[in-house]
């Protein structure tokens, strides 16, 4: 239990369930999930393989709906929501980062950025401009012209948070992001998204199946089968030996 004071939370989750398929091959990939998340929390979502927590990132996301229960984000019922209605939401508070970067090969690391924005009708000069300050700020400044073929790992993911993050998310979630990295690399990355969660307040909720990932986090949802099987805090997330200061955005 976290010793949340009795405001809205951002995020709530009400007895959430979700069935794949139907009749006899139906499965219940969540069966009945309660949560809440206060804004600015940096939570880890833990739990075996096929335990549900992609499938609970994906209906947070509004990626996917619930098959029952509530999900409101902000007080607004997204349950009820169309799928035009969920994309805006989803374009307007969300970002995501995903384990295997989804970046388009053969595109510039600031043309990858930029994409969010040319969805939302940003003019090009003011674009770049965002997408090269996104990058500046994951460490990135100096290779906006190279595409993922020509990038590490590590610096691949590190494109892809910028892109996640280019659109000033509420909430930034993240589904094993360091699953394809190296230790170094996962650190890295750990690092750059601690700092984005104390010094934007941007609302972290990233599924890992590592506890050294999961130790920089705030608070750690432990799924099983479906279900939450444990909430707690971190009362010491692990930080940065120094954590650079983000440059400030206008905006
Ligand atoms: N689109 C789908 N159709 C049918 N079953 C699915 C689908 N997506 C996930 N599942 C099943 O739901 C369960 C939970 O999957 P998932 O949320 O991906 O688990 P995790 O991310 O914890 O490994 C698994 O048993 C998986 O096989
Ligand atoms: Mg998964």
């Amino acid at each position: 239990m976290s010793d949340a004071p009795p405001i809205e939370p951002l995020i709530e989750l009400q007895q959430v369930t979700k069935v794949y398929g139907s009749g006899s091959t139906a499965f219940a990939a969540l069966k009945g999930v309660d949560l809440r998340v206060r804004a600015g929390e940096f939570v880890a979502i833990m739990g075996p393989s096929g335990s549900g927590k992609s499938t609970a990132l994906n209906v947070l996301g509004c990626l996917d709906r619930p098959s029952s229960g509530a999900y409101r984000f902000r007080g607004v019922h997204v349950e009820r929501l169309d799928r035009d209605q969920r994309a805006l939401l989803r374009r307007h508070f969300l970002g995501f980062v995903f384990q295997g970067f989804n970046l388009l090969a053969r595109t510039s690391a600031l043309e990858n950025v930029e994409l969010p924005l040319i969805y939302r009708g940003m003019p090009a000069r003011e674009r770049h401009a965002a997408a090269a300050a996104a990058l500046a700020d994951v460490g990135l400044a100096g290779w906006e012209h190279h595409t993922p073929g020509e990038l590490s790992g590590g610096q691949q993911q590190r494109v892809a948070i910028a892109r996640a993050i280019v659109t000033q998310p509420a909430v930034l979630l993240a589904d094993e992001p360091t699953g394809n990295l190296d230790t170094a690399r996962s650190v890295e990355i750990m690092a750059l998204l601690a700092r984005l969660n104390l010094e934007r307040g941007i609302t972290i909720l990233m599924v890992t199946h590592e506890p050294d990932m999961a130790a920089w986090a705030q608070r750690v949802v432990h799924f099983r089968d479906g279900r939450i099987q444990s909430d707690e805090v971190n009362p010491h997330p692990t930080r940065a030996p120094e954590m650079p200061a983000l440059a400030t955005e206008a905006g």
